[in-house]
C-alpha cells in the first residue's frame, strides 16, 4: 500500500496548479532543484568544510575536478568538498561577496549564527521593529535571539520608509553592535548608504567596530537580478537570505560577507576583517550541526540558474508584475501602505479599504484558490493576532508565467471577495454566499491551469 503520504503529497501539487500563490515569500523550483533536493546526498555526514582556496578564480570546471585537503570530520567527502565548493563560488559571484557560508538550515538559523559571531550574550542589536516590517528573527520577544541579546528597534515614518533619523538617534544612544537592516514586509528600497554612513560616523566617535548586517531574505532574488541594490557593494559587511523566496532554489539559509577568508579552525581575533571565519565557527560547530548536503547541492544548482540572463529577466518581470498589481488594487479602491511598491510586496490595509480584518479576508480568499497572508500593519491598531492588513506579492506568479494583463484580473477578483466579506461581516457567513465564491474559484482555477507549474 502506498503510504498516505503521498497521497497527501498529490493533493497539495493539485492545490498548487489550481491555485494563485501570491504568498510573497513561496515560489516553484525548477525541476533541476527539485532533483538535487531529492537526491542520495541525505545519505551523507559532512561536519566541517571544504577548502576554501581558488574559489574566487571562478573556475567552475577545476572547482568540480579538484579534490583538495579539508576541514571535515567524516571520511567519503570527495564529492560533498567540490558540491560545497560550487555553491560558496557562484553564491560569491551572485553577490559580489569574499566568502558565502551556505550551510544554515533557514534563514533564521543563519541570523542567529551572525548574531552570535560577532556579539557576547547581552550586546545590543540595532534592527526595524516586527510591526514595521521586521522578521521575527530581529528580537521579537518569543525568540531565543530576545533571549541571549538585547534587541533596540527603529520604526518607519508616516511615509513608511525606514526612519532613518530614528535609527541614528537609538544608535548613538545604545551603542549597539549590530545595525541591522532587513524586513519582510516592507515595500521600499532601503538607503544602504545612508546607514553606512551612520555607522561609518559612529564608529570614528566610539573607536568600536559595529557590523553592518542585511537581512534580504525577500529581496535577495532581485539583488542577483540585477533589479534591487546590494547591500554589500555599499559598505554593509554581512548580507543573511533565505534560499527559497525570490531566489528560487531550496528552503535553506545563506550567509554573505566580506573579508578575510582562512581556515575556521583557528579561532582568529575579533575583528570585522576576520567575520567570514568568525561566522564559519559560529555556524558550525556554533550553532548547527552536520550541513544538509542534498539542500546544498540544490542551491549550488539554484545559483548557478540565478546567474543566467534569463534570471535577470524573471527579476524584472517580478519588480513590473507587482507594479501593475498595486496599480490595479488601488484602481479597485485599496488602500496600499507607502501607496504602492518598489519591490515584490505589497502591503494592503484592507481594514480601512474595505473595513474587514486580515485574517476573515485571507481566509475567503483561500475558497477561491488565491493564497495570501494576514499582515499586522504598522501601528496597527489590531495587533498581529488579528492584524488589519494582508500581505502579497509576485515572485511564485511571475515564475508561472503570469503577465500585466493577468494583474489587474486578480485586483479585480480580490475586490469581489472583499465586497462579499464586507456583506458577510464575518467567516461563519460566507456559506451563505457559497454559489458567487464557486463561481470566483473556477474563474482563478481556468487562468491558474493555462499556466503549468515548473515541474508539470
Ligand atoms: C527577513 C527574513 N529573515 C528571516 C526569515 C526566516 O527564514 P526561515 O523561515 O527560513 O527561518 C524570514 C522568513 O520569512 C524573513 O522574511
Amino acid at each position: 500500500m502506498e503510504d498516505l503520504v503521498f497521497d497527501l503529497i498529490k493533493q497539495e501539487k493539485t492545490r498548487q496548479e489550481e491555485g494563485l500563490e501570491l504568498i510573497p515569500s513561496e515560489n516553484y523550483v525548477s525541476p533541476a532543484v527539485l532533483e538535487a533536493m531529492g537526491s542520495i546526498l541525505t545519505n551523507k555526514y559532512s561536519e566541517g568544510y571544504p577548502n576554501f582556496e581558488g574559489l574566487s578564480d571562478w573556475d567552475e570546471k577545476k572547482i568540480a575536478s579538484e579534490i583538495l585537503p579539508n576541514y571535515r570530520y567524516y571520511g567519503g567527502q570527495e564529492n560533498i568538498d567540490r558540491i560545497e565548493r560550487l555553491a560558496i563560488e557562484r553564491a560569491c559571484r551572485l553577490f559580489h561577496a569574499d566568502h558565502a557560508n551556505v550551510q544554515p538550515h533557514s534563514g533564521a538559523q543563519a541570523n542567529m549564527a551572525v548574531y552570535n559571531a560577532w556579539c557576547q550574550p547581552g550586546d545590543t542589536i540595532l534592527s526595524m521593529s516586527l510591526p514595521a516590517g521586521g522578521h521575527l528573527t530581529h528580537g521579537a520577544k518569543v525568540t531565543l535571539d530576545a533571549n541571549i541579546w538585547n534587541f533596540v528597534t527603529y520604526g518607519v515614518t508616516e511615509n513608511d520608509d525606514i526612519n532613518y533619523d530614528e535609527l541614528e538617534k537609538l544608535a548613538k544612544e545604545c551603542q549597539p553592535k549590530i545595525i541591522l537592516v532587513g524586513y519582510s514586509a516592507f515595500t521600499k528600497i532601503p538607503n544602504f548608504t545612508r546607514v553606512a554612513k551612520i555607522r561609518d560616523k559612529l564608529s570614528q566617535e566610539t573607536g568600536q567596530e559595529i557590523l553592518l548586517m542585511a537581512d534580504m531574505a525577500h529581496v535577495a532574488g532581485l539583488i542577483a537580478g540585477d533589479v534591487h541594490p546590494n547591500p554589500l557593494d555599499y559598505g554593509f559587511n554581512v548580507m543573511t537570505t533565505t534560499t527559497h523566496k525570490t531566489l528560487r532554489g531550496p528552503r535553506g539559509g545563506l550567509i554573505l560577507s566580506k573579508g578575510k577568508v582562512a581556515t575556521p579552525l583557528k579561532k582568529p581575533e575579533h575583528t570585522l576583517e576576520n567575520i567570514p571565519i568568525l561566522i564559519d565557527r559560529s555556524v558550525f560547530p556554533g550553532t548547527q550541526g552536520g550541513p544538509h548536503d542534498h539542500i546544498i547541492a540544490a542551491k549550488a544548482v539554484t545559483f548557478g540558474e540565478d546567474l543566467m540572463p534569463d534570471f535577470h529577466s524573471y527579476a524584472k518581470k517580478i519588480i513590473e508584475n507587482a507594479a501593475a498589481l498595486a496599480d490595479s488594487l488601488k484602481e479597485n479602491g485599496f488602500k496600499l501602505v507607502g501607496d504602492g511598491t518598489e519591490n515584490h510586496l505589497i502591503l494592503i490595509d484592507i481594514k480601512n479599504s474595505y473595513g474587514i480584518d486580515g485574517k476573515f479576508y485571507e481566509k475567503a480568499l483561500d475558497k477561491i484558490g488565491l493564497t495570501l497572508n494576514a499582515n499586522a500593519l504598522p501601528s496597527d491598531p489590531a495587533g498581529s493576532f488579528n492584524p488589519s492588513g494582508v500581505r502579497l506579492g509576485t515572485p511564485a506568479i511571475t515564475t508561472r508565467g503570469l503577465n500585466i494583463s493577468e494583474m489587474s484580473q486578480i485586483a479585480r477578483w480580490m475586490k469581489a471577495v472583499a465586497l462579499i466579506c464586507q456583506e458577510a461581516k464575518s467567516i461563519d457567513h460566507l456559506n451563505d454566499y457559497q454559489d458567487q465564491l464557486d463561481k470566483l474559484r473556477s474563474a482563478v482555477r481556468e487562468v491558474a491551469l493555462r499556466f503549468p507549474l515548473p515541474n508539470d
